[in-house]
């Protein structure tokens, strides 16, 4: 914008003009770099999940496909265009939710990058060129969550601009008004779940290109023909097929599951190809030999039916299966010849039937089985050499069984077992060289025990065990010598768990680690235990000392890799709290800190300073009592905060000076503020944020008192109670009027190429804003703005008080504008960079000072560059005489940055003086300090 600004301006020779233009062109351009970073939309959650992978737990989610994460989901609709306009157009992911009714012509023109459309706008009528534009669409999506169902219209050529199209899913929707919809030949998933489907054969009249062999279709279309997945799921009435109702279809997944539709209707179906087939709860007693013999079938899915019993017959047409799941099904045994009848199985799925008490498996023999899953059958005995007849077995899993001990030899001839779950049995003991028989396992799931003690010879055996989680009761003592390639650890015992670490490094690989318990202890003799390479921390329900700062013997020493640190404790000793040693970490959660209530805001300031990296903060029932700008003040980097459950909740008006420092996205979730005045900034604050997408301040309600149940809504006490807040109408204000008082002053000057000036500013503020400044050398320790009419006293008193070498004088090295710009040299461009390179900023101010156009406007430099750059220091103050607060007051921003410390009245004589050289030489430490760390 600024270059079209300077493009534009050679065609303007009246200056008359160009000086009425300017501030307007100027507004428009603030206003615009406001707006193009959006402004918050009511009811609408904006996000960003790559920055915490468990967002959907803390706020309206939707729900995405891999790779995508930056979505909106918007509630409540009414109007979709209205809604639409109120949407960032970079969306990847777009979840749209309330009564549409029409779905407009180019309603998603602006979304061109849109991947994902979940549309849930109850009955609708989709006009012709609605998804216009959506060339880049892979999935669309017509849900309605309630029973069956509401009525859809789609017009025949609506989907033809998808070109990419990959998945289209209707759920809980009629159809049948629509008639031959075109599909995108791109398409491979179509679901049409919970519709009033009654036969097979409609789906030739609603898609005119999905059967080849429809007669309905007029002229020749390109066509579908193939499809990865058909998923008809949940059509309660769809009980017929019709001859040739698929006829030319080619499929690899068909999905029928609830639906009285028979498997036998398939075979006169015409349907040409079929590899998988899913008939879940359907209520079928009998392996559907005829069907997996007809297609071939390499896989199907026959869970949560009421196949008791196999019988031999059944199977002999099954032999092409490579996949079969009889999972939940009340079978009792297995025929003795199942394996051996199934020659091509891979995997088989068994969990929850009732198989138990001793796994009886005499025909189990089978040269490719891969996965096997036994969980949940009552399973009290594993017999000697159970699986040995499973020689290429990867994954067996055993969850949620009986079993109470691992005899000698129940896992004999498991020499390829990769993956072994036996989480949630009642196992009691463990024989050392249990594992022996397992060389190659990989990850191991013992969740769920009573043991007790864990020796290290239990968990011998294999060498590349990478993924091992432990649990018992109550307490559970872990003894070395560890697996030497643990990469992953989750332990948990409610009451205790303690590590007993000899002589060994036992955690150098490990990068997660979860521990769930109230204590955890780590005893190590003559060794620290370092965790070199954790990356992602999860502790749930530990006490905070594990982080104490003054425990002898430390949890975790340093944590030089840890990105992501969830602590969720529920103690009462957050107090000894400490964060240091993590210079990685950018995502913490904080959870549960009783931090002892009036203290409890100056710890997790304390806390947060120790971690000025980071770029996700999550903080969920802490108690904090009111937030104020510093405790965020230090997080200049921070992408997400995220407050979570919080009770009587309260936003200081001081954090509206953050503004322009706030992360991208600031979510409540879950909160009860406090009914207070002060916080009522937030109001157009989260409704026009600049930019920041604020998310659940529409829907929070506040509080009066503890006794208050009147459920208040927040934004509505604002306005019935709180006189309109001059602060953020000032700080809108302000935020251009400074760049309008630059240009009046300016303008004053000819000599000033004020176009170049503007567009510098606003780069170092773009800059600056973005964090993506270059580094500055500091050249000079204080500059000082004052105006002609003080430069006498400045000259004679303040310049050799403060230059001359100690003890005459502080020995400071300063930057006078009229001494030290170069000549020539431009005077805007110099006071912005000079100011940048100065320690410290000090403001000579009189009456007259303040009365002249361009101290004005160095005044207000140095109070944007605060709000800019919050971690300088705030300008130091002198007064020469007195000046009444009325005066000052049109700097609001600068009074309300000031506290008592910054500003010295010098009329009242000496004592002010050296306080003030004493504060000056404490801002100039801390600058230095700053700047080494
Ligand atoms: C998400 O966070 C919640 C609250 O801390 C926790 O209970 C849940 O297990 C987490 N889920 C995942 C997948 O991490
Ligand atoms: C669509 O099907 C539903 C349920 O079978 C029926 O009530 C409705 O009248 C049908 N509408 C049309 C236009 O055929
Ligand atoms: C077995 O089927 C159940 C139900 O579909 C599923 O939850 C489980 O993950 C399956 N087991 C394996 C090993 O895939
Ligand atoms: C599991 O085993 C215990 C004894 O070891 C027994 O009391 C319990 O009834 C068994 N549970 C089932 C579901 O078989
Ligand atoms: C099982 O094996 C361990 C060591 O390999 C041995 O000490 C123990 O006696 C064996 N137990 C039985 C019941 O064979
Ligand atoms: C560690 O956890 C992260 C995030 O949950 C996951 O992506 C990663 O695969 C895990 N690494 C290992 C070795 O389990």
């Amino acid at each position: 914008t600024v270059l079209l600004h300077k493009e534009a301006v050679p065609r303007m020779e009246n200056p008359l003009f160009s000086s009425a233009f300017l501030p307007l062109s100027l507004l428009a351009f603030v206003s615009q770099v406001l707006v193009s970073r959006a402004w918050t939309t009511p009811d609408c959650t904006i996000a960003d999940s790559s920055l915490l992978t468990n967002l959907s737990y803390y706020i309206p989610f939707c729900s995405l496909a891999p790779g995508l994460y930056l979505f909106a989901s918007c509630s409540n609709i009414k109007d979709v265009a209205q809604t639409l306009r109120a949407v960032p157009q970079d969306r990847e992911a777009l979840c749209l939710q309330g009564m549409g009714s029409v779905l407009p012509a180019n309603a998603f023109a602006d979304f061109s990058s849109l991947q994902l459309l979940r549309l849930q706008l109850g009955n609708l009528k989709v006009t012709s060129k609605a998804f216009q534009g959506l060339d880049q669409l892979q999935h669309l999506y017509f849900e309605h969550h309630a029973p069956c169902c509401l009525s859809l219209f789609l017009p025949p050529d609506v989907l033809e601009p998808l070109r990419s199209l990959h998945s289209l899913s209707f759920q809980g929707y009629c159809l049948n008004s629509s008639q031959n919809i075109q599909l995108p030949i791109s398409l491979t998933c179509l679901t049409l779940r919970h519709s009033c489907l009654t036969k097979l054969q409609e789906l030739q009249g609603l898609f005119s290109n999905l059967v080849p062999g429809s007669t309905l279709t007029a002229s020749p279309r390109p066509s579908v023909y193939f499809l990865e997945v058909l998923d008809l799921s949940s059509n309660l009435q769809l009980s017929q097929a019709g001859v040739r109702a698929l006829h030319g279809l080619q499929l690899h997944s068909l999905i029928l599951d609830s639906t009285p539709l028979s498997s036998l209707g398939l075979l006169d179906s015409g349907l040409l190809h079929l590899d998988f087939l899913s008939l879940v709860d359907k209520g079928i007693k009998k392996l559907p030999g005829n069907v997996t013999g007809y297609f071939a079938l390499h896989a199907l899915d026959l869970g949560r039916n009421q196949i008791q019993n196999i019988e031999d017959p059944d199977l002999a047409s099954c032999h092409s299966l490579e996949i079969l799941s009889l999972h939940d099904n009340g079978l009792r045994s297995l025929p003795i010849r199942f394996l051996s009848v199934l020659p091509q199985l891979q995997r088989l799925n068994l969990s929850m039937n009732n198989l138990g008490p001793t796994l009886v498996l005499p025909g189990l023999v089978s040269a490719k089985l891969r996965v096997l899953d036994l969980s949940y059958n009552e399973l009290c005995n594993l017999p000697y050499g159970a699986f040995s007849f499973l020689p290429q077995l990867q994954e067996l899993w055993l969850r949620g069984n009986n079993i109470s001990s691992l005899i000698n030899g129940s896992l004999e001839g498991l020499r390829w077992l990769k993956t072994l779950d036996l989480s949630w049995n009642q196992i009691k003991v463990l024989n050392p060289g249990w594992l022996s028989s397992l060389p190659a396992l990989i990850s191991l799931n013992l969740l769920g025990t009573y043991l007790e003690h864990i020796l290290g010879k239990q968990l011998q055996g294999p060498h590349k065990l990478h993924c091992l989680q432990l649990g018992s009761l109550d307490m559970l003592d872990i003894y070395s010598p560890w697996p030497p390639a643990l990469l992953s650890l989750e332990v948990r015992a409610e009451g205790f768990i303690r590590f007993i670490v000899h002589n060994e490094e036992p955690f150098l690989l490990l990068e997660n680690l979860t521990l769930q318990s109230a204590n955890a202890q780590l005893f190590s003799y003559n060794t620290t235990v370092y965790f070199p390479s954790l990356h992602h921390l999860t502790l749930r329900g530990i006490s905070s000392y594990i982080f104490s700062s003054h425990q002898p013997l430390k949890f975790f020493p340093e944590l030089p890799l840890l990105e992501h640190l969830h602590f969720w404790s529920d103690h009462m000793d957050a107090d000894t709290m400490c964060l240091l040693g993590m210079p990685r970490l950018q995502v913490l959660e904080l959870g549960d800190l009783n931090f002892l209530s009036e203290f409890s805001l100056v710890n997790l300031e304390i806390l947060l300073k120790q971690v000025p990296q980071l770029q996700v903060l999550v903080l969920s029932h802490l108690n904090p009592g009111t937030l104020s700008m510093s405790t965020f003040r230090d997080l200049g980097h921070l992408q997400l905060l995220l407050v979570n459950s919080e009770y009587s909740l309260g936003l200081d008006s001081n954090l509206q000076e953050l503004i322009p420092q706030m992360p991208p996205y600031v979510f409540f979730s879950d909160i009860t503020f406090t009914c207070q005045c002060e916080s009522s900034w937030v109001g157009p604050w989260a409704t026009r944020a600049p930019n920041t997408f604020v998310y659940g301040l529409d829907k929070s309600i506040c509080i009066a008192d503890a006794s208050d149940y009147s459920k208040t809504p927040l934004l509505s006490f604002f306005s019935d109670h709180c006189t309109h807040d001059p602060g953020f109408q000032g700080f809108l204000a302000s935020f251009s009027l400074v760049s309008l008082m630059s240009i009046l002053a300016l303008l004053g000057c000819r000599k000033w190429y004020w176009l170049h000036n503007l567009q510098n500013l606003f780069h170092a503020w773009w800059w600056e804003l973005c964090g993506r400044g270059p580094r500055r050398q500091l050249y000079y320790d204080v500059f000082v703005s004052y105006c002609e009419q003080d430069q006498a006293w400045v000259l004679e008193e303040l310049v050799p008080a403060l230059e001359k070498p100690p003890p005459m004088g502080e020995g400071l090295k300063l930057c006078l504008p009229y001494r030290d710009f170069g000549l020539g040299q431009d005077r805007m461009d110099a006071t912005v960079a000079n100011m940048k390179i100065s320690r410290a900023i000090l403001c000579v101010l009189s009456c007259q000072a303040l009365k002249s156009t361009w101290c004005n406007l160095e005044l207000r430099l140095a109070t944007y560059h605060l709000v800019v750059r919050p971690r300088m220091a705030r300008p130091l103050l002198l007064f020469l005489e007195p000046i009444n607060s009325q005066e000052l007051c049109s700097y609001h921003r600068l009074t309300r940055w000031l506290q008592k410390e910054d500003y010295f009245d010098l009329h009242q004589g000496r004592e002010d003086w050296d306080s003030f050289c004493e504060q000056l030489r404490r801002r100039l430490r801390k600058v230095g300090q700053e700047r080494e760390d």
